[in-house]
Parts: C-alpha cells; sequence; structure tokens
C-alpha cells in the first residue's frame, strides 16, 4: 500500500512543514500548525507550447474594463467603480458583521439590470436565505439560489447556467474532494479559490467569496488567498454598534484608500452619505476631555471625536489605555505632554478613546490626542465649535498632514467656527474659508489657544 505522506501547514500563512513546530518560522504565529494530507498534483495537460508571443507595450491594446455596478454607490466606490468582469473578490470580517446581508442585497440591483446572479450559500439553507431576502425585499427572479459546498458540482452548475456573477458564502465551508483535510483548513481554502479563480478568469465571470476572520482577525489560510483573488474587502465595525466600514486591502483595479461606510437596520444595510454626522452625534458640548478631528479615511474627510479621560490613579502604576487608536501613539504623546509641557501625568490614569468605535491610524490624530488629555488633565473643555488636526513630532512641533484644505472644508461644512492646524499648512493654503485658522508650530502653541 502506498505510504500516505502528511504534512503540517501553518494555517495562518501556508507554511509547510515535515515535523509539528509550535511556533511558525515565516509569519511568527504560535500554534497554528494542523496535519494534512498531502495530494498529488497532477499537472493536467500541461505542457510547454508557446501560446502567446511577447508583445511591445505599445502595441498593447486598452479596452476599458466591463464593470458592474452594485447599485450601492458606497460600496461600488470600495471597489473603483463597480465590479470588474471576470475578478476574484474576497469579501472578509468577523462573524455577524453583516457579510451575507451585504451581498445578498447587491443581488437586487444587479438583478435589474438583467444579470443573472448565482449565489451559492454553504452556511444558510434556502429557507433561510429566502427569509432574509424577504427582509431586504430582494425580490428578483435573476437571482438564483443553490446550497452547496462541494466545489466541483458548484462548478458543474456554473457551467451550466453561466451566471454573470457568482456569489460563495463562505470560503470556510466549501471543500475540493480530492483534498482531504477538513473544509476551512489551509490546504482546501486554498485549492477551492484556485478552482474559482480558474473560473472566474476562463468563464469571465465575476465572483465574490465571502472569507471568515480569525479571533487574531486574519481570514483563515489569509495570506495564501489574498495573494490569489483581485481585490480584498475587509467589513469592519464593531458588532453591538450598528455602523461599519468596508475598506479595500488590496485592489488591483482601483485604488485601495477608498472606504464605504454603513449602518445595520432592520432592514439591512443602509449607506451613509454623510459619516462626519453619524460619527458627531451624541457628543458631549462643553465636557472636558472631548475635542473634534478631521481624520482622512482615503480621499475623503471624517470627522471624529477624541476623548481622554485622565483621573489620579489608585494603583502605584498608572494605567494608559486607547481604544481605536494606536497605544504606543498614545503613550509617546503623553510623554511628550510630560517632557515639554510639564504635565504630571505619572501619577494619573489616562484613557483615549476615539467615539463611535471607529480604528484609525493616521497621525493627524496626534494633535487632538494630546488637546484631549491636556483638556480632561486640566478639567478644562474646550470651545465646542473648535476642530484640530496635525502630526506631533518627539520634539513637540508640530508637523504638516496631507490634504489640509479637504479637512477644513468638512469642518466648516459641518458648521465649526474655529480650526487649528499646523502652521507649515497654513502657509500653503490657497483658498481662503469663513472658518477662523489657527496656525501652530509646537505643542505649547495649541495649549495657549485652547485656554483662550
Ligand atoms: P450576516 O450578514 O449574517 O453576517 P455575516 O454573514 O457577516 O456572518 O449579518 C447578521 C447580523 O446582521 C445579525 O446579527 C443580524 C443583523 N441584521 C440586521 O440587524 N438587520 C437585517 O436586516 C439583517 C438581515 C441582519
Ligand atoms: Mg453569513
Amino acid at each position: 500500500m502506498a505510504k500516505v505522506k502528511t504534512l503540517y501547514l501553518c494555517q495562518s500563512c501556508g507554511y509547510e512543514s515535515q515535523r509539528w513546530m509550535g511556533r511558525c518560522p515565516d509569519c511568527g504565529e504560535w500554534n497554528t500548525f494542523v496535519e494534512e494530507v498531502k495530494t498529488k498534483k497532477t499537472s493536467k495537460g500541461v505542457s510547454a507550447t508557446l501560446s502567446q508571443k511577447p508583445l511591445a507595450l505599445n502595441q498593447i491594446q486598452i479596452t476599458e474594463e466591463a464593470r458592474i455596478s452594485t447599485g450601492m454607490p458606497e460600496l461600488d466606490r470600495v471597489l473603483g467603480g463597480g465590479i470588474v468582469q471576470g475578478s476574484l473578490i474576497l469579501v472578509g470580517g468577523d462573524p455577524g458583521i453583516g457579510k451575507s446581508t451585504l451581498l445578498l442585497q447587491i443581488c437586487q440591483q444587479i438583478g435589474k439590470k438583467n444579470h443573472t446572479v448565482l449565489y451559492v450559500s454553504g452556511e444558510e439553507s434556502m429557507h433561510q436565505v429566502k427569509m432574509r431576502a424577504d427582509r431586504l425585499c430582494v425580490d428578483t427572479s435573476k437571482l438564483l439560489l443553490l446550497t452547496e459546498t462541494n466545489v466541483d458540482i458548484i462548478e458543474k452548475v456554473i457551467h451550466e447556467i453561466k451566471p454573470e456573477i457568482v456569489i460563495i458564502d463562505s470560503i470556510q465551508t466549501v471543500f475540493q474532494p480530492e483534498v482531504s483535510s477538513a473544509p476551512g483548513s489551509v490546504s482546501q481554502v486554498r485549492e477551492a479559490t484556485s478552482t474559482l479563480m480558474r473560473l472566474a478568469k476562463g468563464l469571465s465571470i465575476s465572483i465574490l467569496i465571502v472569507g471568515h476572520v480569525t479571533k487574531e482577525g486574519s481570514i483563515a489560510g489569509p495570506r495564501v488567498l489574498e495573494h490569489m483573488v483581485d481585490t480584498v474587502l475587509y467589513f469592519e465595525g464593531e458588532r453591538h454598534i450598528s455602523f461599519r466600514i468596508l475598506r479595500a486591502v488590496k485592489n488591483r483595479f482601483g485604488s485601495t484608500n477608498e472606504i464605504g461606510v454603513f449602518e445595520m437596520s432592520g432592514q439591512g444595510l443602509k449607506e451613509v452619505a454623510n459619516p462626519s454626522e453619524l460619527m458627531l452625534s451624541g457628543r458631549p458640548i462643553g465636557e472636558a476631555g472631548s475635542i473634534v478631528t478631521c481624520s482622512m479615511e482615503g480621499t475623503r474627510p471624517m470627522l471624529i471625536e477624541i476623548q481622554a479621560l485622565v483621573s489620579p490613579t489608585t494603583f502605584g502604576m498608572p494605567r494608559r489605555t486607547a481604544t481605536g487608536i494606536d497605544y504606543n501613539r498614545v503613550v509617546l504623546l503623553m510623554a511628550v505632554l510630560e517632557k515639554k509641557i510639564g504635565m504630571q501625568l505619572a501619577n494619573y490614569d489616562s484613557y483615549v478613546n476615539l467615539a463611535g468605535g471607529i480604528k484609525i491610524a493616521e497621525p493627524a490624530l496626534d494633535l487632538g490626542v494630546i488637546v484631549a488629555i491636556a483638556s480632561s488633565y486640566r478639567n478644562q473643555a474646550i470651545d465646542p465649535h473648535v476642530v484640530v488636526f496635525g502630526e506631533v513630532g518627539l520634539t513637540g512641533e508640530i508637523r504638516g498632514v496631507t490634504m489640509a484644505e479637504k479637512r477644513i472644508v468638512e469642518a466648516e461644512k459641518m458648521g465649526f467656527t474655529k480650526c487649528i492646524l499646523p502652521e507649515a499648512n497654513k502657509k500653503n493654503l490657497m483658498t481662503s474659508n469663513k472658518i477662523q485658522l489657527y496656525g501652530v508650530s509646537n505643542v505649547n502653541n495649541v495649549l495657549d489657544i485652547i485656554r483662550r
């Protein structure tokens, strides 16, 4: 009898090893190796025949890639203008965040434009999908449902009905019968995705794949998947907060710095056209420790409230926490406040929070964090009509940020009357706005202005 060859595969990055290891030498994750049976690859008739000649760059004709609009401008923008024909799109996110809801919702508009959609569900029964579709008012006859997890059968069905768009919900449930490991393992996910990719490119069908994210925040078998697909979208948000952000992490047909903002309602996901308004709703007025800043998400400005609470510590060691913003960045900014301003923060616990459950890693938020901490420490409320942004350096200097103009316009639109911004940005501003601008070059200046 032929000996069965087993291998250990890292479930996080797909690294192969002959023996079990506690830590993956490739991605550094702990305890991710799982035994899987190696299958013999049969290279089906791939012989080295010359099928294509190299072409000179100027001989290549560009054809506008055909895109199908999803009927949701927020989603279209993240995709770079719609679903490109023949592309493989991965939609990742925590379980229960709304991936199935979003994909089912877009079927209505796509169906209205006379495109056939095949929705393959491996997680829910037809009955459950139908119930959800009713709730979302999806009733197009161009939507075909299939509950199947065998990739070979899915392939056959696709060949038969030739839909324009296929939705696979989710990649962790489908399996390739030749691969003996369990559905959801790296080998299965990889094999199933490569089959789907072949289908997408060969038949020029757009395939959207749902991928659940593991506790650590990556899609199971993630990096292997991210390399293979054309576009990776992540659906972010807290389950108990109703708004969701859709972010492109990789996009072969568009920019990756666009986001889409949605709100989960009783009738599915609703687009949020003005995220600033949503982020600032419920903001406390006249309370110390709250300040509004402007962050850029791609080319889109978004006003965000930063809150800080600084209170005397009851233990020997002060606590510092940061929610929605990089912890190390907050610690660094507090050190700047201690050294450059002389605030005695060593005896204070401090908590910094971005209101609304959003996560942002942009240096332009630095100044907001500084102001919020100072405001809470001094117990001084800041004028609610003030907006601040700017990057803070280690010497307490304030450095310019990108797209200052857009941030100012957004603040003005939302009714703010004063804006504290880096001097470097103020110098270069072309237009004159109604909003009052205060250029600052170091942290001391800022604290002087807000005290007034
Ligand atoms: P779902 O799309 O099933 O999540 P995923 O596919 O990412 O696992 O989203 C399910 C959640 O959304 C569930 O907790 C209920 C909520 N929801 C609503 O609030 N309103 C709705 O209209 C629908 C369909 C779902
Ligand atoms: Mg789902």
